[in-house]
């Protein structure tokens, strides 16, 4: 049988993507990229934003027509919106024949299975538990070069905005040593970068008996590896960011100097009212503390406009503190509300779209200004590049990526695949940099 798996959202999604691949390869399923050789079609979805659903709902149907000129073919929902709409998305979305939630991965050979013999169902239970820690992934990625490992799952959070706690439940921890085994593998498999992947990375906390992990510990060990093997970690909540995680950073080499760190608004009074537990301030410290310890870091974050109540003295604060900062890069979204979410429930989403469009085009203007001038500072720099493989855009040019997580693209031969290379950049745009290989 053969499965085609397309995937919405965040880094985490599609490592989720993976351990679906695994769990139907054991039961004889195999993965197409070919949608029109598939037997089984799934979608890994995302519910972060309205915007994101009405995409996938989009696509379902587009597949669900697909599906009624090729009878016999199974159709499946997982992921955050599986969980989010549960049985609901079979009515919505009459070609649907299996919903399953982020939880409920190992059971769909049986649901698979079931939907064959023409039944329709859903498993949306979440777990306290499943980590997949047994799981080996089926790598997705054709590059063969950087591979997500999921350290952790779900979210005890509960940022007024967000629906991740409500669609991946309870945090956990997953076994150390399984995530050191699987960081063994892919490297042995020509693997050269891992990214540790969790809702909140450090809040990483496992223990049997007298043994206990963190997570500076567990990253310590990862990249204990290989010295060619380059960690990266997504993502971390600012009041989590101990200095006994900068001090890791900054003792390993082979761990990248770049630390994505949500803000998500530079006033301390929307942040309060976002949940996140820490102040203006107390962001601006963790950076100077980031700062200090590892130099050249790259600190890049999410940022909301339009939170409800947000003012334009609120927004002001959000690009004072871009400014101090200087982001090497940052994720910027409008404010939509999530059903079921505190905030939802406590305030109505009362910054009027075109104000909240000209919030976002402001900072996005801004920080691309930002990005600019962080890769102008590079000009003239050498740097060490994994090399990932040709670039997009010129195929005779190579693509890779240095420890800050700048794309970097320079003229090169494919043999230089999956090795690092020195790479002195000449010229940059706010999105690139461009050099030539140096020793
Ligand atoms: N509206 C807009 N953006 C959101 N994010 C999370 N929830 C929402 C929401 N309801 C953003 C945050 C988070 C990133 C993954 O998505 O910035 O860090
Ligand atoms: Fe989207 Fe959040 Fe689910 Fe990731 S965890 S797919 S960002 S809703």
């Amino acid at each position: 049988m053969k499965l085609y798996i397309e995937t919405y959202g965040c880094q985490m999604n599609f490592s989720d993507s993976e351990i679906i691949a695994s769990v139907l390869g054991g039961a004889s399923y195999d993965v197409t990229r070919e949608l029109s050789m598939a037997d089984v079609v799934l979608v890994n979805t995302c519910s972060i934003r309205e915007n994101a659903e009405k995409r996938v709902l989009g696509r379902i149907s587009e597949l669900s027509a697909i599906k009624r000129k090729r009878p016999g073919m199974v159709l499946g929902v997982v992921g955050c919106m599986a969980e989010r709409l549960k049985e609901s998305l079979l009515e919505l979305c009459q070609g649907v024949d299996i919903i399953a939630g982020p939880d409920a991965y190992r059971s769909l050979p049986h649901m698979l299975g079931q939907a064959r013999d023409g039944r329709r169902m859903a498993n949306v239970l979440l777990s306290e538990e499943e980590t997949y820690d047994r799981i080996d992934p089926v790598r997705l990625d054709p590059s063969g070069v950087s591979a997500f490992i999921s350290i952790m799952r779900g979210c005890n959070n509960y940022c007024t905005y967000c629906v991740v706690p409500y669609v991946r439940g309870r945090e956990r921890s997953r076994d150390p040593e399984t995530i050191i085994r699987e960081a063994e593998r892919v490297y042995n498999n020509g693997y050269r970068e891992v990214t540790l992947l969790g809702q909140n990375v450090n809040s990483y906390r496992w223990s049997n008996g007298s043994k206990k992990v963190d997570f500076p510990e567990l990253m310590s060990q990862v990249a204990g590896v290989s010295r060619q093997l380059r960690v990266r970690f997504a993502t971390s909540h600012p009041r989590d960011i101990s200095q006994k995680l900068i001090d890791t950073i900054a003792e390993h080499q082979n761990i990248a100097r770049a630390v994505h760190l949500p803000v998500q608004s530079g006033s301390s009074r929307v942040l309060e009212k976002m949940n996140r537990k820490y102040t203006r301030e107390w962001y601006l410290d963790r950076v100077g503390a980031i700062r200090e310890k590892i130099p050249h870091c790259g600190i890049t974050t999410d940022i909301i406009t339009g939170f409800p109540g947000e003012t334009e003295e609120d927004h002001r604060q959000t690009l004072s503190l871009m400014q101090e900062v200087r982001f090497d890069f940052a994720f910027m979204f409008k404010y939509s509300q999530r059903p079921g979410t505190a905030a939802a429930k406590r305030w109505t989403d009362d910054v009027p779209e075109e104000v909240k469009g000209q919030r976002l085009e402001e900072i996005v203007r801004f920080q691309q200004q930002m990005s600019q001038k962080s890769n102008d500072g590079d000009v003239g720099k050498t740097f060490e590049v994994l090399v990932e493989g040709p670039s997009k855009k010129d195929a005779n040019m190579l693509m890779g990526r240095n420890s800050q997580n700048k794309v970097v693209v320079f003229p090169g031969g494919s043999h230089l695949i999956k090795t690092y290379v020195r790479v002195k950049v000449h010229d940059c745009t706010s999105a690139t940099l461009k050099g030539t290989l140096t020793s």
